[in-house]
């Protein structure tokens, strides 16, 4: 078997608040093109069987392959879920309680009865109150990788947190990814990214537009709208992933917002690398990252 995950796609398409209508937004976010899908089992948030069930259809139609897809879940420890609705035992240990988690969340991604189901990144929802509690969870979780999970990523998280994980001598599987809110409150994370281009550690953004009212309607991103003729949404979503080694979860429950996000960044890379948008892409990347302290 080969227990390589699927590449991260730039957009991902993120499930949270969905409830009912998870799966019907999934594959219409499958079908339209998405290749990447954000959940948690965190039945507060998340229908992850829901996603599971989108997900299966998808497959079963042909519409993708499995092994196309990149299918990432999260552990929530019990300080992030809803008490009475939990996929593991209050009372369990700490191991316990990942363990059931992730059974749960194989047993939502399974599609067929003939293939062993995977995940292809397992992001812990948070660290938990203690460093130890924290490096107990993650020793769990790297017991699956890569056969049940191939890779694991960590959200909601400081710097030192991840620097620990991805030096620690007692940790054998460094994180992948860094899942963080990208927005003014945290100078959306200049060090925390710096860092993780630097080891190779892809920077997921969440609330990077519902975080940013005054990007979108900044000048970098109006400029470089109107220019390559996109929407500011999308302008925004292009100059982020020019930060590079970037992902974005991208949420919308809209089919026309699905569509203009997948293409138009696409639009806007070309756009980007034509003799005219080159200096203008330069310009807007150079003024926005001025904007939110990057270094140039
Ligand atoms: N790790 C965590 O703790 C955590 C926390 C929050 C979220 N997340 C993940 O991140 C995902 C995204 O959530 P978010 O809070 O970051 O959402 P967001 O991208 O900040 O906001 C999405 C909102 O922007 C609107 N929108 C307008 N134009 C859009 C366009 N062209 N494309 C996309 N959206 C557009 C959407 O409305 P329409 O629906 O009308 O398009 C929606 O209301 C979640 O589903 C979840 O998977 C993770």
């Amino acid at each position: 078997m080969d227990a390589k995950p699927a590449p991260m796609p730039k957009l991902l398409y993120g499930t949270a608040w969905k409830k009912d209508a998870t799966a019907e937004l999934v594959i219409l976010a499958l079908k339209t093109g998405f290749r990447g899908i954000d959940t948690a089992a965190q039945p507060r948030h998340y229908r992850e069987d829901l996603v599971g069930a989108g997900v299966k259809k998808v497959i079963s139609l042909g519409i993708v392959k499995r092994a196309d897809l990149f299918v990432q879940t999260k552990f929530t420890s019990v300080d992030g879920q809803d008490q009475k609705h939990l996929p593991y035992d209050l009372n369990a240990s700490l191991e316990e309680q990942v363990h059931s988690s992730v059974a749960s969340s194989l047993n939502n991604f399974r599609y067929s009865e003939s293939d062993e189901p995977y995940i292809d990144n397992l992001v812990l929802h948070s660290p938990l109150r203690t460093l130890s509690d924290t490096f107990s969870v993650w020793k769990a979780l790297e017991t699956y990788v890569p056969h049940r999970i191939r890779q694991l990523g960590i959200s909601n998280t400081p710097l030192e947190v991840v620097d620990f994980l991805n030096t620690s001598p007692d940790i054998t599987v460094r994180p992948a990814c860094v899942q963080n809110r990208f927005y003014p409150s945290t100078g959306w994370e200049v060090d925390l990214r710096g860092y993780c281009r630097e080891k190779g550690i892809t920077f997921q953004a969440f609330w990077t537009l519902s975080g940013n009212p005054r990007l979108l309607t900044s000048r970098s991103v109006h400029e470089l709208a109107a220019s390559a003729n996109v929407e500011p949404p999308v302008a925004l979503y292009a100059l982020v992933l020019g930060l590079e080694g970037i992902s974005i979860l991208d949420g919308t429950n809209n089919e026309a917002h699905m569509k203009a996000d997948l293409n138009d960044i696409n639009t806007v890379s070309e756009y980007a690398q034509s003799d005219e948008g080159q200096h203008v892409w330069s310009n807007c990347l150079h003024n926005f990252k001025k904007q939110i302290g990057e270094k140039q």
